[in-house]
């Protein structure tokens, strides 16, 4: 009975205990998308356009690689940007609601893509990639909202640079995630990948382990056979405790009664044989290795 309310605590407790994610922070990629525009933005001090500042990135996200340009709309339309990191822009994309410039920033999410782009059943092979547009008027601003952007003459290529080891019989993917984090699939070509809008972009392959299971999944099943583990000893050790006390009481027990008997033997003088020894009586036991002697009989 113990061991199996122990088994079902240290359920519950792992229950508990696995709902906080790991890393430290509540951020959302949305609130997450917030926080790096602000910081973005700060690399912008007396600004040319058309030109790509590198930016810091938040002290507690370190990792994260950030970078902005500033455009008139106009120009942008017209010339697109050849190449802004590992994003290529056409001409002809639309920016929607009209401002007069814009800010496009570049995100390269590091290590932190599969925690705040998590995808079940698939392994990053290449760091999520983000580009996303904002009104250039107030380079102060913080919380601004996205900007649409629409490639209507060909698309934006993104040409993964430090992709890593494949898997070999695994197709890589192209990821991209819309603003609301929903993911659309498309096969990647020579590790390129093409959007006709802002977002975020990454490479996939099907997880190697096991396909079906996800790897979160696979994760608390592990943990699941670790309490079990852990469980089962917890439990088995209480189960010795309880057997030890009662091999302990039933010692106890068989004492006492030892001691009861030979209490009621004194009473009664049944138990020990006494044996005439010269002129003493001595108690002896029925198989005494030496007679109880006296020295007196030797002098006798
Ligand atoms: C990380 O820094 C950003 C900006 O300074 C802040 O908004 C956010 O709450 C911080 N997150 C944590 C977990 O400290
Ligand atoms: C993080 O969690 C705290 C309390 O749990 C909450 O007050 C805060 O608003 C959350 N932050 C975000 C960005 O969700
Ligand atoms: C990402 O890597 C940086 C160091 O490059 C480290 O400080 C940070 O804690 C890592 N974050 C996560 C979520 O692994
Ligand atoms: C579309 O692209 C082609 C070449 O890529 C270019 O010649 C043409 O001017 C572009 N059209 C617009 C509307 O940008
Ligand atoms: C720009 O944004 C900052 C922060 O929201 C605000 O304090 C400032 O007044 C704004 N400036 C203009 C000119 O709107």
């Amino acid at each position: 009975m113990g061991f199996l309310q122990v088994l079902l605590f240290l359920h519950l407790f792992q229950k508990l205990s696995a709902q906080s994610p790991s890393p430290p922070t509540n951020v959302t990629s949305s609130s997450l998308d917030s926080i790096l525009q602000d910081y973005s933005f700060r690399a912008f001090v007396n600004p040319r356009t058309g030109i790509l500042y590198d930016a810091a990135s938040p002290s507690n996200f370190t990792g994260i690689k950030l970078a902005a340009m500033r455009l008139r709309s106009g120009s942008f339309r017209k010339y697109g940007v050849h190449s802004l990191k590992e994003f290529s822009i056409p001409t002809g994309v639309t920016v929607k609601p009209y401002v007069t410039r814009l800010v496009l920033v570049y995100q390269n999410l590091a290590n932190y893509s599969q925690f705040y782009y998590p995808l079940p059943g698939y392994d990053y092979v290449a760091p999520v990639l983000g580009l996303l547009a904002y009104d250039a008027k107030n380079l102060s601003a913080v919380n601004l909202p996205e900007l649409e952007l629409t490639a209507l003459n060909g698309s934006i290529s993104i040409s993964f640079a430090d992709l890593e080891r494949i898997p070999q019989g695994s197709g890589a993917k192209c990821v991209s995630f819309d603003s609301r984090g929903k993911a659309t699939f498309k096969d990647s070509v020579r590790n390129t990948c093409e959007t006709v809008k802002q977002g975020h972009f990454s490479v996939v392959v099907k997880s190697v382990a096991s396909a079906p299971s996800p790897k979160r999944e696979k994760r608390s099943e592990d943990s699941a056979k670790t309490w079990i583990i852990v469980g089962s000893v917890v439990g088995g050790l209480i189960l010795l405790g309880l057997l030890v006390c009662l091999v302990m009481r039933c010692r106890s027990y068989k004492k006492e009664e030892k001691i009861r008997e030979m209490e009621r033997a004194g009473e009664t003088g049944e138990a020990l044989r006494m044996t005439q020894v010269g002129e003493t009586r001595a108690p002896t036991a029925t198989s005494t290795r030496t007679q109880p002697m006296l020295e007196t009989e030797y002098a006798a």
